[in-house]
């Protein structure tokens, strides 16, 4: 159903997308039409793949990195929203968003590349050129709640239904982009015979410092402290939930009203919405799907 955007006087209708399934991916409508352009998309050695599930800290990492790539706090990303600093590959032309592939060709070298992609769906492009890719995972409870709430303010996404009807749709894969457990374990798979950093949002939370002395050399690049302290105060949650490059108040069709984009930006929130037997059933679930992998979280810091 079309919804009002949310700002007073706007003509603008947004519709809330339904899920269609890409190679066993739920993936919103504008994605699936889109789907050849984005396989073959032509990647390059020195382009720069941010990857994420959504909302494990994919805007933050973005910001981070431009800056590490741009050697500081750049004019341009001061004066520039995300979006376009950082295309979204598989945001498609038919929406009112920025085209990403588009984008990206008419992008000069080193390109800045950002995707939600699980690994089966990257373009080949990306394996091909080798090209260097950090890849952000967050705690799965913390990304259900944050999904939560980005359903309720980007009113393009699915309808979520009810709390307790997200939190399954969640466990069992069906929201768009698929399985938090298939997405973190299949990019933790191909770290090593990738250029894959693997960076989990909690160590950014509790040392940023540290994660942008990874990223950096990671990059080729070097620092001071001068420029990793301004990268850190640029990057900090407080600078970029006021910022209007990094906090999506221009795009109309997020009702900040609902929910800020930059909402709380903690570890642990989860255990303000989980109940006790809610929190039960998603152990014994995580249990089970992560029992053959190395990969371990911290859900409370
Ligand atoms: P919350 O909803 O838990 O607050 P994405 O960019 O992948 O959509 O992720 C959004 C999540 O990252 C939001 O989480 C947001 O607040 C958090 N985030 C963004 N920038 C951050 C920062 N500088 N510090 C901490 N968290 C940040």
């Amino acid at each position: 159903m079309a919804e009002d955007c949310g700002i007073p006087g706007s003509l603008l209708k947004v519709e809330r997308q339904t899920l269609y399934e890409v190679d066993g991916v739920p993936m919103m409508r504008r994605f699936f039409e889109y789907n050849e352009k984005i396989r073959n998309f032509e990647a390059k050695p020195d382009d720069v793949l941010v990857a994420t599930y959504p909302k494990a800290g994919t805007t933050w990492m973005i910001e981070i990195v431009d800056c590490i790539l741009s050697g500081g706090v750049t004019d341009k990303i001061r004066n520039q929203p995300s979006g376009t600093r950082a295309p979204f590959i598989e945001l498609c032309k038919s929406s009112h968003s920025y085209p990403g592939v588009d984008i990206l060709d008419a992008t000069p070298s080193p390109r800045l590349v950002n995707t939600h992609l699980p690994v089966k769906l990257v373009p080949p492009s990306f394996w091909e050129s080798n090209c260097r890719i950090i890849y952000v995972a967050r705690n799965a409870k913390d990304v259900l709640v944050s999904y939560y709430f980005f359903h309720k303010l980007n009113l393009r996404m699915p309808e979520t239904g009810s709390w307790e009807e997200f939190f399954e749709s969640y466990l069992s894969g069906k929201v768009a982009w698929g399985s938090w457990f298939d997405h973190v374990t299949t990019w933790w798979d191909i770290r090593q015979r990738q250029q894959v950093l693997y960076i989990f949002y909690e160590d950014i939370v509790q040392d940023p410092q540290r994660v942008i002395e990874r990223v950096s050399p990671f990059l080729g690049r070097t620092f001071g402290r001068t420029v990793i302290d301004e990268i850190m105060k640029h990057t900090a949650f407080s600078n970029m939930k006021d910022n209007p490059m990094t906090n999506f108040s221009n795009l109309p069709w997020f009702n900040l009203k609902v929910s800020p984009f930059m909402r709380k930006g903690k570890v642990g929130d989860w255990k303000n919405h989980f109940t006790v037997a809610q929190n039960e059933r998603f152990e014994k679930e995580y249990q089970r799907r992560m029992a053959k992998t190395s990969l371990r979280f911290t859900d409370d810091l």
